[in-house]
């Protein structure tokens, strides 16, 4: 079962070269990604590519955080796709009725755009640890409002526990104390006063005052992520980087939730019954954004942890990263190191290619070719060239095609600086 989530689809690969495409496929879903290259090099148009490979011919699932929008068109072919590849795509012909058929029902977009399309975060499921830290509170340097902060938990918890009475037959499940402005309206700020109180009452003020969080506790992003999807993009293009970290917190705790559930009832499982256990991938965009080095914040080093935690322990869960960056330098090292399958598209400066020799290991200057690159020529590197046995010591230089789904975000026209000039 171990990578059953990315077992090739039974008409993978229709008439292409079969097995090499389908192993590095299944390889690139069932390992830690890394994307990087300096900005404009195609990072973005090789994720979508690798994408497109990878909910076409697999059985995974992708949650992609979309920091500027370019994903947000992602269900959608892209209506020049003949013109664009013209003479250089023979295999993807028959793109759009496939990606029409298999994908675009099931790709989800979890934007405030779409006509309001409740996704916010419930507040009410969070657990203790999640509301702190969204409140930046941290036991060490805000002792005082903490404890304030706590003991509100503990009351409104138990007020949660006498309306849903325990019938002793399972643990508690479903727990929900409500919205956060129900929260913050609560009876508990009656009973107690002073100073510690007062600055906890300005936090949640603050905090409520975010455009995060959903407005009622049935349609949310939890339940928007247990769902059933292909992909699910979510648009992190909003100004707010609190709302944005939160939010990928979030999504983060409850895949990795799902990820503990399926595992719990593989391993009860009967031997030799057949579960259903689909792999995750969850692509980051501008990763560095998301899981910065320390020190951090409680609400930054919750969702640096936890894409941390994808990187070291993700894999026996099923759950995989792919992560993409122009800047290795300013992610989080140790989940840097824990990508084995490695896409280096043009880099205009040695630094970031040194480091990234340093924490791989092998070969000195293999990365130099990089310097010189057009846009999408790229090198690949790890276990997705699986094709040669042993692992070869250099890397692979391909060249991403223009991705066939349709692009979004915004790019300044490339001839706005050309000067004018009076006929
Ligand atoms: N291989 C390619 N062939 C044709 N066009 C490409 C290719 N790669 C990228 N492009 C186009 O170039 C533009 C920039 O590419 P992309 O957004 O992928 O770059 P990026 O490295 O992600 O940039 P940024 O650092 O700004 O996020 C896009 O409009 C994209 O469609
Ligand atoms: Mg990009």
């Amino acid at each position: 079962m171990a990578r059953g989530g990315f077992r090739a689809t039974n008409d993978w690969p229709r008439g292409r070269e079969t097995k090499p495409q389908a192993d590095a496929v299944q390889e690139l879903g069932a390992n830690h990604t890394l994307i990087v290259g300096q900005s404009r090099s195609g990072k973005t148009n090789a994720a979508r590519r690798l994408i497109e490979e990878i909910l076409l011919w697999t059985e995974a699932r992708i949650v992609l955080f979309d920091p500027n929008g370019d994903f947000l068109w992602l269900k959608e072919v892209n209506p020049d796709i003949s013109n664009l590849n013209s003479g250089e795509m023979e295999d993807r012909e028959d793109f759009a009725p496939l990606w029409n058929e298999r994908v675009r029902p099931f790709i989800t977009v979890a934007s405030k755009r779409e006509d309001g399309a409740p996704w916010g975060i419930p507040w009410g499921k969070l657990t203790l640890e999640e509301m702190a830290a969204f409140l930046n509170l941290d036991p060490a340097e805000t002792f005082a409002e903490y404890q304030v902060f706590r003991r509100h938990y503990e009351f409104e918890e138990t007020r949660w526990m006498e309306r849903n009475p325990d019938d002793g037959s399972e643990p508690r499940k479903g727990r929900d104390l409500g919205t956060i402005r129900t929260f913050k309206d609560s009876q508990y700020f009656k009973i107690g006063s002073g100073d510690a109180i007062d600055r906890y009452r300005l936090r949640l003020e603050s905090l409520e005052a975010r455009p995060a969080w959903a407005l009622t506790s049935s349609n949310d992003l939890d339940s928007l992520l247990r769902s059933s999807f292909k992909g699910a993009v979510i648009d992190l293009s909003m100004g707010d980087e609190e709302v944005r970290a939160m939010t990928a917190a979030r999504a983060l705790e409850v895949v990795w939730k799902q990820g503990e559930e399926y595992r719990t009832e593989a391993m009860r499982a009967e031997p030799g019954s057949v579960i259903s256990w689909p792999g995750t991938i969850v692509v980051i965009d501008e990763a560095h954004l998301f899981a910065a080095p320390g020190p951090l914040e409680p609400r930054r080093r919750l969702l640096s942890d936890r894409i941390e935690r994808f990187a070291d322990q993700g894999k026996k869960f099923n759950l995989y990263l792919m992560l993409i960056t122009q800047q290795p330098n300013k992610l989080n090292q140790r989940i840097l190191a824990e990508c084995s399958n490695r896409v280096i598209l043009r880099m205009n400066e040695r630094l970031s290619l040194r480091l990234l020799e340093e924490t791989y290991g092998g070969i000195r200057g293999r990365y130099d070719g990089a310097l010189t690159f057009s846009q999408g020529e790229a090198l690949l590197e790890g276990a997705l060239l699986c094709d040669e046995n042993p692992p070869p010591p250099m890397p692979r230089g391909v060249l991403f095609l223009r991705a066939c789904t349709r692009e979004g975000g915004a790019t300044p026209p490339r001839n706005w600086a050309r000067p004018k000039i009076n006929s």
